[in-house]
């Protein structure tokens, strides 16, 4: 699947990626009322992969359903929008509207890492998390897939919160928060200081996210950060996700690291002797 965020505001970006071999694709976040974002520069590019605070920058729901119903008519996978919002209320709001238009599911945001009263705020507050699920559960009949934040002390007892309100998968993870200096000017060089890192250097840490949620919940985990090859999604599934989402290593392998990925799935799972991928999901937990 394609992960959040990257080509995914327009029904062109999206269908590209599907031409890529992408079996699904979440949209960029969107929220109730049009957002600019953060100012220059929103990316910087490290040894080990992208920070990012690009600040949620989106049109708003009311002007997005537009581009929803367009993408659903022309793509032939689920299309699954991500949504977020201030409140409860908000993201109910917002959910009822993309289903409206067509979403297939939806995938809460409540892990950004750098926007305020949003995103990891309400992620990292069980009881506001809780809130937020049980009013979307009660407002849609699409799947809610709700991503997770491992800026977190226990993401097991987060994603056992989360399907306890009525989570059907967990999506894990958001990118970690970080940040980079320049030593030239002495100063942070993203417009908004901090951001979230996302590429290979959080794939361990998505890793053992995956790990700990597969040992506490039932319900179907999409392992995201860091996944550039088959291997990295093999790895994943060991760890316990039903599927993958890439992001970054869309901007170093071009979209038909897709198409690479699920290949090598499946080489992978005729030379092992398995007969489809359910077989491994979670293998690595069997003593
Ligand atoms: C430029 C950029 C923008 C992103 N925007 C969003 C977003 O709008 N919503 C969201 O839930 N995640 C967003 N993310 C996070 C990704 O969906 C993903 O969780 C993270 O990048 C880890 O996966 P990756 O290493 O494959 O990129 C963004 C990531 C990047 C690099």
């Amino acid at each position: 699947m394609l992960a959040s965020g990257i080509l995914g505001y327009t029904a062109q970006t999206l269908q590209s990626v599907v031409d890529g071999g992408a079996g699904a694709v979440v949209t960029k976040s969107i929220g109730l009322k049009p957002r600019k974002g953060y100012a220059n520069p929103t990316v910087v590019q490290t040894d080990c992969g992208l920070i990012n605070a690009m600040g949620l920058p989106n049109p708003g729901i009311g002007t997005y359903v537009n581009e929803i119903r367009e993408a659903k008519s022309v793509l032939d996978v689920p299309l699954v929008v991500s949504i977020y919002g201030y409140s409860e209320g908000e993201y109910a709001m917002v959910a009822k509207k993309a289903v409206g238009a067509g979403a297939d599911a939806v995938e809460l945001n409540v892990s950004c890492p750098h926007v305020k009263e949003t995103g990891s705020e309400i992620g990292q507050d069980p009881e506001s998390l809780v809130k937020v699920i049980e009013k979307v559960k009660a407002s849609v009949v699409k799947p809610v897939f709700v991503k997770l934040s491992p800026n977190v002390t226990s993401i097991a007892d987060v994603a056992d919160a989360a399907v306890k309100a009525g989570a059907d998968a967990i999506t894990a993870i958001n990118t970690v928060r970080a940040i980079a200096i320049d030593s030239d000017t002495a100063l942070p060089i993203l417009g908004n200081r901090v951001g979230g890192l996302s590429g290979p250097a959080t794939k361990p840490i998505a890793m053992r996210c995956i790990y700990d949620i597969y040992e506490r919940v039932r319900v179907p985990i999409i392992g995201c950060g860091g996944v550039a090859n088959w291997r990295d999604a093999v790895e994943f599934m060991l760890a316990g996700a039903s599927a993958v989402q890439i992001g970054t290593a869309i901007a170093t392998e071009g979209p038909g690291v897709f198409q690479l990925v699920s290949r090598g799935i499946e080489e992978y799972l005729g030379r092992k002797g398995f007969r489809n991928v359910n077989e491994i999901v979670g293998l690595a937990h069997k003593t």
